[in-house]
């Protein structure tokens, strides 16, 4: 078998990796975690956010990994840098952070071929009321999805699980955006929904890899692109907040690939 692509696909095209691989995907989402752990001080209220990306690509180059972004698809950043009403894909430039802007900074690193895949939210200066609302719903609705991950259990589980949650906190979550499985390869199948039926889906296998990264809106849950094809915004100029891990199915339940090695995933737990 080709050293490439191991394992088997579903019907759906679903890859089942072995389970040597998952020591690959933890040294890749370890990194990716590890960068996002490291910016954290590189956060604050007049920093831009490409000097916060320049800090990303020179620690990934540092590291010998390579960045999956660089190069994909014409982007040239090793970050996507989302902040307020930004619901993802936001591109690092000479914006200034002000007090109590929310930022969503997303990673992808490639290591020995293995790709991870992982994004936080940060605050410059204070943390307001809502913003910590909306961003303590986004982190528990990512936790309530990879709680519903194990084997027999269905993608349309892990969405409804974000849906409910998020819903019954009066808030939107964005169907313009998904998870994705990945591997050896950034995106593949299946599109992780963030919302849906509980039972509906394919059903998830031991070594199935992909991601879980909700974007939750305070307003509705309509976004837009702008003029540069990229950044992607609430219609309603609502805040926006997403996190992100890549896990892998085990035997029971989900290895989460990109935890934060300093225990930093959430903005109040710095
Ligand atoms: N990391 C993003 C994801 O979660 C994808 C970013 S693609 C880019 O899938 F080109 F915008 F960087
Ligand atoms: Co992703
Ligand atoms: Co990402």
């Amino acid at each position: 078998m080709n050293e490439t692509h191991r394992g088997r696909l579903t019907r759906e095209g679903i890859r089942i990796h072995e389970t040597a691989d998952f020591a690959g995907m933890h040294r890749a989402g370890a990194l990716a975690a590890q960068i996002l752990d490291e910016i954290a001080e590189h956060v604050f209220v007049g920093q831009t956010t490409a000097a916060i990306d320049k800090v990303i690509e020179d620690r990934v180059n540092a590291s010998g990994a390579k960045s999956a972004t660089i190069g994909y698809k014409g982007y040239q950043h090793a970050s996507c840098i989302s902040v307020n009403h930004v619901v993802c894909h936001g591109i690092p430039g000479d914006k200034v952070l002000k007090d109590g802007d929310i930022l969503n900074v997303d990673v992808t690193v490639i290591v020995d071929g293995w790709f991870g895949d992982t994004s936080r939210m940060y605050v410059a200066g204070k943390l307001s009321r809502k913003a910590e609302r909306l961003v303590q719903v986004t982190h528990d609705a990512l936790m309530k999805g990879i709680e519903a991950v194990r084997p027999g259990a269905t993608f349309g589980d892990i969405g409804h699980a974000i849906q409910s949650y998020v819903e019954a906190h009066r808030m939107s979550v964005v169907r313009d955006f998904c998870g994705h499985g990945l591997g050896r390869v950034f995106h593949a199948p299946p599109n992780v929904l963030h919302y849906g039926r509980a039972g509906s889906g394919p059903r998830l296998e031991e070594g199935m890899f992909f991601t879980i990264e909700p974007m939750v809106n305070l307003g509705r849950p309509e976004t837009k692109v702008l003029a540069d094809d990229w950044t992607a915004v609430t219609r309603d100029k609502s805040l926006s907040a997403q996190f992100e891990h890549s896990i892998g199915v085990t035997d029971t339940g989900a290895e989460i690939f990109t935890l934060s090695p300093a225990g930093k995933f959430h903005p109040t737990w710095a």
